[in-house]
């Protein structure tokens, strides 16, 4: 099974962030993102035997904090030959990348290490995009906007007739940082 964490949104949310993917259409055609499957990936697990899965749930369960207040500020895009990948990017943020951080120590030592890319916190609004005008990335996000991260995931990742279907299998409640 495909698996990989991320952070879900609320209703309010997904809205200010179709909203820039609305605006996104005008310049070019691609494959957009569905509401239900707009996400932040914390970590990519890729394919795990599903027997597996309870030592994914086990480490995202010993994983703390994380509660973190999150601010869009850029979109921008991914060059890829056949169409670029356009996101909505976040301004840095010291909890989420701990949580990023505790979130795979926890899970390199139940034996699913991961990249090690440095986080680069992104939501995919739009795949295989080819552009007709050229499109500026700030002026397409507009005002700066936050969100809340209250909870992490583990999404099963499945393409059924074709379609990108997401499952949430576990859900782990963030927790405000403690302080020091
Ligand atoms: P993307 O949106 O930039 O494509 C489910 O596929 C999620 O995992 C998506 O958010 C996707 O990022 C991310 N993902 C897919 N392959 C990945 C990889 N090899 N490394 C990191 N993240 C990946």
């Amino acid at each position: 099974m495909r698996l990989f964490i991320a952070v879900n949104f609320g209703r309010e949310t997904v809205e200010k962030i179709m909203a820039v993917q609305e605006r996104l259409r005008m310049f070019g055609t691609g494959n957009f993102s569905r509401p239900e499957n707009l996400h932040l990936t914390l970590a990519f697990l890729g394919e795990v035997a599903p027997r597996r899965a309870a030592d994914v749930k086990m480490a995202m369960d010993l994983t703390g904090g994380g509660k973190a207040a999150l601010i869009f500020d850029r979109a921008g895009n991914f060059r890829r030959d056949g169409g670029d990948i356009w996101f909505i990017g976040l301004r840095e943020n010291a909890v989420l990348e701990k949580l990023h951080r505790s979130l795979t120590a926890n899970l390199a030592a139940s034996g699913f290490p991961s990249e090690e890319r440095r986080l680069t916190p992104h939501i995919t609004i739009a795949r295989q995009v080819i552009l007709h005008t050229a499109c500026d990335g700030g002026k397409l996000l507009g005002t700066p906007f936050s969100a809340q991260a209250d909870a992490m995931s583990l999404m099963l990742s499945e393409r059924i007739n074709g379609r990108l279907i997401y499952t949430q299998l576990h859900r782990r409640i963030l927790e405000p940082e403690k302080k020091a």
